[in-house]
């Protein structure tokens, strides 16, 4: 495996978030975000974890970015804080906020390193909670592309991949059905909520404040600064447990909840049937006018892929009434076939090692959304955060993994699908969200004390795949 056996231009390189890597969380003028006010509850994160200081990006970019130099990446996915920028969501510009990104943009520009800027990861301005229910909202939409708008117009001159939502899906589930996310509504949560309604609401302004956004983008800026927008998608690779009908219905409906719920309207214009069908009267629709804005919203999109899960049907009656968006699929999770299980796990409950997951992912997109423009936006695995140095540097679980989902990402290009771009999450041990510092996804280790980065084996391994062979 060698950049070689990649398209002429491939992009390779690394992601990571704001407020998993940033610090200065309320410093500089920053205002807070439904995170802060999140991980400031006892209890939410393990071990209390906060990501005010996180692993100090915000003062370290510059060895960050040299990191990735000499590990020879092309590009870095980033993000930009909302709040660092608008600390109250709108109105008066924290400019100590915009200088931030200005020196982050510009030192990346002077490393070869090209900028990848996603406009939103998670972090809503906690006035726009207070304010109006952020997300539940439709006021959100303006805000957020007036927001967006001045990202395009302050960075747009060197930013030329720009993202404007990362994992929506997320955000909706995790965030008004599971609970475990900010702002944490649910049926069963502190805040309230309803789990049968609000993802779907949160989901529909999110898609429309997208949309939004991208037609500031296309109409003032895009003729000019020649950049490219899109969107970002979890996607875990549902399959069906066995062959019978009913199992590879209950996979597809996993799809069509999973990604489809975003792709779908990105591309099409609508929800896929199965969510019309199924969420029905709770589903919001898309006016004409939105129809026109929402159809067509992108230029790429961001796959973000780690795992895949087996699915069946387990033939609950259909409920008069669903209480919640997980009940709406009507899906039973498996994790093995036959007693063999699906792939290792990784130390994340969730990941489990599943390479040809990745194949099947991207084959998929490409098959049933007119082979659109993929960059495979986010990809990796954690080991437990109690490991020792220095042994933890010898990640052999971990380069195994990157080897055998780029060659699965390799193989689904070779058979034709569209990926201009990948990117391995993340460079750096950094704040994994509910499970604060104890999951470490980074290619080189972080000493959460002393914040020094040491590069684990994977990075090497990054170091030699990259490689330009010079031509003879
Ligand atoms: C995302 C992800 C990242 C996680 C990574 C590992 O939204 O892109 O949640 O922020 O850190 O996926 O779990």
């Amino acid at each position: 495996l060698n950049r070689a056996g990649f398209p002429d231009g491939f992009t390779f390189g690394t992601a990571a978030s704001a407020y998993q890597v940033e610090g200065m969380a309320l410093k500089d003028g920053r205002g807070p975000s439904i995170w802060d006010v999140f991980v400031h509850v006892p209890g939410n994160i393990a071990n209390n974890a906060t990501a005010d200081r996180a692993v100090d990006e915000y003062h370290r970019y510059k060895g960050d970015i040299n990191i990735m130099k000499k590990m020879n990446f092309d590009a870095y996915r980033f993000s930009i804080s909302w709040s660092r920028i608008f600390p109250d969501g709108t109105g008066k510009v924290n400019w100590k906020g915009v200088a931030y990104y200005n020196r982050l943009i510009n030192y990346m520009i002077r490393r070869g390193i090209t900028p990848y800027a996603n406009l939103y990861h998670y972090d809503l301005p906690a006035t726009l909670e207070k304010k109006y229910m952020g997300l539940l909202s439709h006021r959100v939409v303006k805000d957020y592309a007036d927001y967006a708008d001045f990202c395009f117009k302050t960075f747009g001159d060197r930013v030329k991949h720009w993202m404007t939502f990362n994992e929506p899906r997320v955000v909706a589930a995790l965030g008004y059905d599971e609970g475990s996310f900010a702002p944490a509504r649910c049926t069963n949560c502190s805040a309230g909520g309803n789990s049968a309604t609000e993802p779907y609401i949160v989901a529909h302004n999110l898609i429309l404040s997208h949309a939004a956004a991208v037609k500031r983008y296309r109409e003032k800026y895009q003729a000019t600064q020649k950049g490219r927008i899109g969107i970002l998608l979890d996607f875990v690779w549902y399959e069906p447990l066995s062959n019978s009908t009913d199992d590879q219905a209950a996979a597809q409906r996993a799809r069509d909840f999973h990604i489809g719920w975003f792709l779908h309207p990105v591309i099409y214009g609508e929800y896929p049937k199965s969510l019309q069908e199924i969420v029905n009267e709770r589903l919001p629709k898309f006016t004409p006018n939105e129809v026109q804005m929402v159809k067509g919203s992108i230029d790429f999109v961001g796959i973000n892929q780690y795992t895949a899960y087996y699915m069946y049907d387990p033939h609950v009656p259909k409920q008069a009434k669903s209480t919640s968006y997980a009940l709406d699929w009507r899906v039973g999770f498996a994790f093995d076939r036959n007693g063999v299980p699906i792939g290792p796990q990784a130390n994340s409950k969730w990941l489990y090692i599943v390479p040809w997951g990745m194949y099947k992912a991207v084959t998929y997109v490409k098959e049933n959304y007119g082979n659109p423009t993929i960059i495979l936006s986010e990809n990796g695995m954690d080991d437990p955060g109690n490991i020792t140095m220095p042994a933890g540097l010898h990640d052999t679980t971990r380069l195994n993994y990157y080897k055998s989902y780029i060659s699965e990402l390799k193989k689904a290009i070779d058979d034709g699908a569209n990926v201009i771009a990948y990117f391995a999450w993340s460079l750096l041990d950094n704040f994994e969200w509910k499970s604060g510092y104890t999951s470490r996804f980074g290619l080189v280790y972080v000493d959460f004390k002393s914040l020094k980065r040491h590069p684990k084996m994977s990075a090497y391994w990054f170091r030699h795949m990259l490689e330009r062979k010079k031509k003879n």
